[in-house]
């Protein structure tokens, strides 16, 4: 058979032949591995694969995740060995404009009390798009390479870091004797372009974007692979060490540099917001002509004095920011409309489109949001849309484009659940209907799972989307705490993986094994895995901290329910929680399946007892602490977060329950409040002696 120029199909002669294609190359894999029967010779399944990555090479919307390019030489994430950071490895907030830049300055400057006359000088660095590590040395050797995972724990990934040039083995005489770098892997656009053809002639494995194959090249199994692909790397932070001889963050990207860690050229210390603005400006105009792909500038205040004071809130630093460049945009066919249903029931409508590439991703759905949104932007099937994503955010139907053929017939929303068929209801004044199955209705049900055993959850490795839906269809797991009782079932004979497909005895035992490490979870995670609405990550460390054990937690609940006004008190009362949150956890103890499920969780699973982050005992560890009045060194942001950092519980109102009122210039009732109940109280000197 002659076969046509790859670069000369059509999009939809390419398509069919990559589906073909594709499907071929999978019965062959599974006659081969799972029946072991192959059915092809190794040179025509060899052509086979390698006309597939042509095909892929010349029309890379066509590339999947399921695609067989992207299947094998993956490496099992199970593959690599766990490892705790040692200093957690945080995330950044976001600003999408100078507005929202300018915003981050103010919020520094306010709190640290700055003067107006008090210069505020921010690195600018390029956001690299790539993946981020930590690489420890300990007496001035490279020890251990780490991913960063969830944050908290990554992969071990030492034999792979350690093929990249750029990073040296060995550090110089006077390097701290424990140091953890902390930077980022990539590719640049050249390499990864020259990789991709590389691999289409030999039929090897096929990257959608730089991002990717940096991603898929640290992670191999086998380190030779990985140090014949172009990786590079950029460092710009630190994590443990033994010394800190640098003052500014700009001093240490220097010192950084002179120990002979490549750091990026194109990073500037900017001496107040303009200049900070205009090096977005720069880095934004220079963008397409850079060697490597970047989503954005991060700023850093360069004080390090300054940055201990204003610490993280949750997992960003409030020191530093990530401004994102504009949303790279395409045009594209809406080719239908589905209606999705999630945790809580609500309908959200994605448009399906035809594949198209957005800033290296293949695009195929997008958001539209809700009812109304559809209605404002007019999107009908069959009409051409613009489409758009920033960064990791989900893609979005920006317009419909006027002057290209339009679709026929305006959307109808369904007043139906589309996966139950239960009523879809939308209460007066809000944007989103909901269905009202609530648990019946697989769709929610399934998604709930899913949180519950989601990375930030409870963590189960192996235990994806796929397998959530599979073992819901076969009525395996309905509802959280089947997930714990899944392999004593199966050990009964109650269920049986013999025929499921994927499901050999090496997944199934990992999967046991992963269930088992999560059988005995912190009460955040727990509480933060129900998935009660309003109820996100630091939520629920706000409701841990309040009632430190599972058993007080199902209680307070419980009294919620019946409107113990107590309970609310106690509640709302506390930093971080509120009225929202008190309505939400009443309406899901108010219903008995909740609570029934919950008494089964508990049967079912070790919830460990809350234990706060302070670790060093503090004048004020486990106290209830009130501010008012007005501070003069401390901005209320400062105080409140070092309060917490000593490990106190910072109130809004004074009650028997406060330990100490810290009192602040022209203090009113709260000081009253406090001298009737015998609260003690101390002044701002006496809070800032505290240590
Ligand atoms: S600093 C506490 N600097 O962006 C400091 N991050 O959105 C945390 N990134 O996970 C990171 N270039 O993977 C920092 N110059 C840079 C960066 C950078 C890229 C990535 C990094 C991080 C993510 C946060």
């Amino acid at each position: 058979m002659t076969e046509a120029d790859p670069a000369t199909l059509g999009p939809d002669d390419a398509r069919a032949e990559h589906d073909r294609l594709a499907a071929r190359i999978r019965q062959a894999d599974a006659a081969y591995y799972q029946d072991d029967a192959p059915e092809l010779s190794d040179a025509d399944y060899d052509d086979l694969r390698r006309r597939l990555a042509r095909i892929e090479a010349a029309h890379p919307e066509l590339i999947r995740p399921d695609s067989p390019t992207q299947t094998v030489g993956a490496a099992p994430a199970e593959g690599f060995r766990k490892v705790r950071h040692a200093v957690p490895m945080l995330s950044l907030d976001n600003a999408f404009s100078d507005d929202d830049l300018a915003e981050f300055a103010e919020s520094v400057r306010r709190f640290l009390k700055l003067g107006p006359e008090e210069p505020l000088a921010l690195v600018a660095e390029p956001k690299i798009d790539g993946l981020s590590f930590s690489a420890r040395y300990e007496n001035r050797r490279f020890v251990r390479g780490v991913t960063r995972g969830d944050g908290t724990e990554g992969e071990d990934v030492t034999a792979n870091l350690a093929t990249i040039a750029d990073l040296p083995a060995t550090l110089p005489e006077g390097a701290p004797e424990v140091f953890e770098v902390r930077g980022e892997v990539f590719m640049e656009k050249a390499g990864f372009a020259e990789m991709n053809r590389r691999h289409a002639e030999t039929g090897g494995k096929i990257f959608a974007n730089p991002r990717n194959a940096a991603a898929g090249s640290l992670r191999q199994k086998d380190p030779a692979v990985t140090a014949r692909r172009p990786l590079k790397a950029f460092c710009y932070a630190w994590g443990e060490t033994s010394a800190e001889p640098w003052a500014s963050h700009r001093e240490f990207l220097e010192t950084l540099k002179s120990w002979g860690f490549p750091t990026n050229p194109r990073n500037r210390r900017c001496a107040d917001a303009a200049e900070a603005l205009a090096a977005f400006a720069a880095l934004d105009a220079e963008r397409a002509a850079l060697p490597y792909d970047i989503d954005g500038v991060v700023y850093k205040v360069d004080r390090l004095d300054w940055q201990r004071r204003l610490g993280f809130v949750s997992r960003a630093p409030r020191w530093a920011i990530a401004r994102k460049f504009a949303a790279e945009q395409a045009r594209t066919l809406v080719l239908g409309i589905d209606i999705q249903v999630g945790r809580t029931g609500a309908l959200t409508p994605v448009a399906r489109l035809q594949p198209v590439t957005v800033g290296g991703v293949v695009v195929e759905n997008a958001t539209l949001h809700n009812e109304d949104e559809i209605r404002r932007k007019g999107v009908r099937v069959g009409d051409t849309v613009i489409v758009q994503r920033a960064g990791d955010v989900i893609p979005q139907v920006v317009a419909v484009v006027a002057d290209a053929p339009r679709g026929a017939a305006e959307f109808v929303f369904p007043e139906t659940c589309p996966v139950c068929g239960s009523h879809a209801e939308r209460p007066e004044g809000e944007a989103v209907r909901r269905c009202t199955g609530g648990l019946t209705c697989p769709a929610q049900a399934v998604e709930r799972l899913r949180h519950f055993v989601s990375r930030d959850a409870l963590n189960v490795e192996g235990l994806g989307e796929k397998a959530v839906t599979e073992f819901y269809d076969l009525g395996w797991v309905r509802r959280p705490s089947d997930v714990f009782t899944l392999a004593a079932r199966a050990e009964a004979g109650e269920i049986s993986f013999g025929g499921l497909k994927g499901w050999g005895p090496v997944s199934v035992g990992k999967l046991f094994a992963a269930i088992q490490a999560r059988k005995s979870s912190p009460l955040a995670k727990v509480i933060f895995a129900l998935g009660i609405r309003h109820v996100g990550e630091t939520t629920a460390k706000a409701l841990a901290s309040l009632y430190g054990s599972f058993d007080a937690f199902r209680a307070a609940g419980g009294r919620l329910a019946l409107g113990d006004p107590f309970a609310r008190e106690e509640l709302v009362n506390r930093d971080g929680l509120g009225g929202a949150v008190a309505e939400a956890l009443a309406e899901f103890f108010a219903e008995a399946h909740n609570t029934d499920e919950l008494a089964r969780l508990a049967a079912a699973m070790t919830v460990e007892p809350h234990v706060e982050a302070a670790t060093r005992a503090t004048a004020l560890s486990g106290k209830t602490v009130v501010f008012t009045g007005t501070l003069e060194r401390l901005s209320r942001n400062e105080a409140k977060a070092r309060a917490e950092a000593m490990g106190a519980k910072v109130a809004s109102s004074v009650s028997a329950k406060t330990d100490f009122l810290i009192v602040g210039a022209d203090a009113g009732s709260k000081a009253r409040k406090a001298a009737e109940l015998g609260v003690a109280t101390m002044t701002e000197e006496d809070f800032l002696a505290l240590e």
